[in-house]
């Protein structure tokens, strides 16, 4: 949530700054800034999205080699130009732009007004430009390190102050903040897609640490002004691959990318011995071993992940395994234990619901596996071993590419497990990979038929309403479905387990409403394919408009389904890599339909770093 650029070197920073927002414009749109440092400090600041900035920085550009900027996602005041950051002091002199929440704010801005300061916006942010003014006698890092030992919450922060010029100073606790190495000029942002068109060194900064950026280098502190060890690593993608190239929108790219993302993602994972290779691995084997239960624990479409990785997690390895959403976690003091292995899923590596139950789960002396799309991130950092997905950037809001990576990823931890616990055999596992790696040429059989989907989303684009039913895997997807559809069509969807209809949700079948069924394979339980037969009969019976998704060869559904659309065969297990596209596209079409920009739906925002 909010997206932050901070830029010192010999390039006009505006330039700089304006192109790193527009990466970063994905973590929040409803207002944006920049602060320009050139003899004098000249900020400018617009709500709404960062075209409204951009007209006016264009007309009006900004010069200087020392920047920052953001693009904010409201938590304290409204989107308005006020309360758009930069927030700067009274005299003008500090710029500051942040992401996260000041919890002890209200106490702090009483204490500022004590003191003669007169604020000027309804934000959180406000009071710390303010404090770096009190604070600041020539050192701006020293200034910053003092004003974050009196913050409680979470931020990041990055300044600038007239007096001190070619100094950029940032601070990060519990929100993310990335330092990039160019030659002769340095960048901070929330995302290296900010800097990577400059730069693909980057480095990790750590919990309770200030930065201070000049021309020639960039010192690290914690906040008492002691030295810390950073992490520097290569990106390992370029620009390009957070680029557009050639599609409208980032969503439609990305749903294409599906392919590869998840060929990506199986990439020599397995040793000759079988064993999987985590990325990073900070637990042994008898460890794993001792396991008793699994925790999947994530937000979101990365939740629905989770559900769908729980069937093949106590399948194939016989552990009891619960999954739940984030936010409830800690705050129902789950039963952990040294024998708990906790698997956090999370495209972004951010998400502070997430990252609060990692830290809940190691307290209570769980291990903690993280399956994530960002390198370096906090979560993973955070965690006893990570599966990174390789899905590259994804820059679209509505989470696609990396909802069919973090489940393949489950898989291959599922399967790991399995073999390490001896719980299934050598062969079976070595069949299972391959009918995986053959996944990707059948989502991209599945990419390929999906023109009906389009035109029959085209259509249904004025339907009050769209539920989804499913039976085991295929309720987690048809949750998904109904999330893609909430949140780029703003329509009410809602999912729901197909046995579960009868006892209630039945009641808004009405005469024409459009249901989409998550067909199981015929071929897996029998018994459970049967009965969705006859569950899509009682819709049916009720006036539903039927669109059933069923696989290559199940012909029993036809006569009761308005429209079929057929994805390839997989095994019962794996089956959601296939029939999560349709749901993908259909949201997407109709949200297009809608008039809606698909990658920046309303209110929301990619990264949420805010509980
Ligand atoms: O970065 P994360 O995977 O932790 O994000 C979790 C959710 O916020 C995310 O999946 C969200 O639900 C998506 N926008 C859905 O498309």
């Amino acid at each position: 949530m909010c997206g932050i650029v901070g830029y010192v070197g010999d390039q006009e920073a505006l330039g700089v700054v304006m192109d790193g927002l527009r990466r970063l414009e994905y973590r929040g749109y409803d207002s944006a800034g920049v602060a320009i440092l050139d003899g004098g400090l000249t900020v400018e600041r617009r709500a709404g999205k960062l075209a409204n900035l951009d007209k006016e920085v264009t007309a009006h550009p900004l010069t200087g080699t020392t920047g920052m900027g953001h693009t904010r996602w409201a938590t304290h005041g409204a989107p308005t130009d006020r309360n758009a950051h930069p927030q700067t002091s009274c005299d003008g002199a500090v710029a500051v732009v942040h992401n996260g929440i000041i919890e002890n704010f209200a106490r702090l801005a009483a204490d500022l007004e004590d003191r003669g300061h007169e604020l000027a916006s309804d934000t959180d942010t406000e009071v710390v430009a303010h404090l770096l003014e009190e604070q600041f006698t020539g050192d701006l890092a020293e200034a910053m390190r003092t004003v974050c030992r009196q913050l409680d919450g979470a931020f990041t922060l990055v300044a600038l102050h007239r007096d001190a010029p070619g100094v950029v100073v940032g601070a990060r606790r519990n929100s993310p903040l990335v330092v990039g190495a160019g030659d002769g000029e340095y960048f901070l942002a929330s995302d290296v897609a900010a800097f990577i068109a400059h730069t693909r060194d980057a480095v990790e900064l750590g919990q309770d640490q200030v930065v201070e950026l000049r021309r020639d280098g960039y010192t690290v502190t914690d906040f008492a002004g002691g030295p810390v060890d950073v992490k520097a690593y290569h990106v390992d993608w370029d620009a390009s691959a957070a680029e557009k190239s050639g599609y409208p929108y980032f969503m439609l790219k990305e749903i294409a990318e599906q392919p590869v993302a998840v060929a990506s993602t199986l990439l020599g994972r397995f040793a000759d011995n079988g064993n999987l290779m985590l990325d990073e691995l900070r637990l042994d084997e008898d460890e794993l071993r001792a396991v008793d239960k699994v925790f999947i624990v994530a937000c979101g479409t990365a939740y629905h992940a989770g559900l769908i990785a729980k069937y093949a997690i106590e399948h194939w390895t016989r552990l009891p395994c619960e999954v739940e959403m984030a936010s409830e976690f800690r705050y129902r003091d789950p039963v952990l234990d040294r024998a708990t292995l906790v698997v956090v899923i999370s495209q972004s590596g951010e998400t502070m619901d997430t990252l609060m139950a990692v830290r809940h789960a190691r307290e209570q002396a769980a291990r903690v596996v993280a399956i994530c799309n960002t390198n370096g991130s906090t979560i993973p950092r955070e965690s006893d071993a990570v599966l990174y997905t390789r899905a590259g950037p994804e820059v679209g809001v509505a989470a696609t590419k990396t909802f069919l990576t973090q489940i393949t990823a489950t898989y291959l931890l599922a399967l790991y497990l399995a073999q390490v616990r001896g719980t299934m055999y050598g062969d079976e596992i070595t069949d299972i990979v391959e009918q995986l790696q053959g996944a990707p040429a059948l989502i991209q059989a599945t990419l390929a038929t999906v023109e009906p989907v389009r035109a029959l989303a085209r259509e249904l684009a004025g339907a009050p309403a769209v539920l989804f039913l499913g039976r085991h895997v295929g309720y987690p997807v048809a949750l998904e479905g109904a999330l893609k559809l909430k949140e780029l069509a703003y329509m009410h969807a809602e999912g729901f387990p197909a046995g579960e209809l009868k006892h209630g949700p039945i009641a808004l079948v009405e005469d024409g409403l459009p249901v989409v069924v998550v067909v199981p394979s015929p071929r897996g339980r029998n018994v459970l394919h049967g009965k969705m037969v006859s569950n899509i009969q009682e819709i049916r019976a009720r006036g539903a408009r039927t669109i059933v998704i069923a696989e290559d060869g199940d012909n029993d559904v036809t006569p009761y389904a308005d429209s079929v659309i057929r994805v390839p065969q997989l095994p019962t297990l794996l089956a959601p890599l296939v029939t999560t596209v349709p749901l993908q596209v259909f949201a997407c079409e109709l949200a297009l339909a809608k008039g809606h920009d698909v990658d920046q739906p309303r209110n929301l925002a990619k990264s949420v770093t805010v509980e």
